[in-house]
């Protein structure tokens, strides 16, 4: 089977992207994929970040373990991910559980919850992303968002041009999660390690 060219991602086609997403998890070319819970959401949990949420988003969700515990956690929780095989699982995996949550097949930059929520989990969706199209995905994570609300960000860090994943660099996100919108942390950041020399780095933004 012939492969796309990752790298050659055309800027303003995020359905495109979705078809080549899919043609990962049809390859089994899923290199993202921990086979665990990220140790930034661990990190987040033990310190009780997470007690209180009563709706969380987790956009880009994949077929990643974070929904479920999210929503063993007492949370009510919206998957998306416009890969079907991804949404697919996130389904069977509440529907084993007996949990109630919304997974849908849906453009991120698109899709809007009835109602805002406490929370969104983002675990290298942005990066996955054309950079095109980041400030939109921003946009859209803020108005997801209850003010107050806050956004578990992991960014990823590959320090490479192209992509996905692509770099997203701390400057930049200042611009796109501009401060007057969004209260920022102090540095140190938790850094969450992959396989290769890239990592991602948590922050936890709260909407203005
Ligand atoms: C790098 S993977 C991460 C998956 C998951 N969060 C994890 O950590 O295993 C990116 C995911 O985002 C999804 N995705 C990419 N662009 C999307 C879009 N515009 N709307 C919805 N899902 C998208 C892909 O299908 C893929 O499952």
């Amino acid at each position: 089977m012939s492969k796309k060219n990752h790298t050659d991602t055309p800027a303003n086609a995020p359905f495109e992207h979705g078809a080549d997403w899919q043609q990962r998890y049809d390859d089994a070319s899923t290199r993202w994929e921990r086979g665990g819970l990220n140790p930034a959401f661990v990190h987040w949990d033990n310190g009780g970040q997470f007690n209180t949420l009563k709706r969380v988003i987790v956009p880009g969700c994949g077929r990643s373990p974070e929904p479920l515990a999210f929503a063993h956690k007492g949370a009510h929780v919206a998957a998306l991910d416009f890969a079907p095989t991804a949404a697919a699982f996130q389904r069977e995996a509440f529907a084993k559980a007996g949990i109630d949550a919304k997974v849908d097949a849906a453009d991120v930059l698109k899709w809007t919850p009835e109602a805002p929520v406490d929370a969104v989990y983002d675990q290298t969706c942005l990066c996955a992303l054309t950079p095109a199209v980041w400030q939109d995905y921003a946009d859209q994570i803020h108005a997801w968002l209850k003010p107050g609300g806050r956004a578990f960000m992991l960014f990823m860090q590959t320090g490479k041009e192209g992509g996905p994943p692509f770099h997203s660099p701390l400057e930049r996100m200042h611009e796109m999660f501009d401060p007057a919108r969004w209260v920022w942390p102090d540095e140190p950041y938790f850094r969450a390690d992959h396989d290769g020399g890239k990592f991602e780095l948590g922050v936890v933004l709260t909407r203005r």
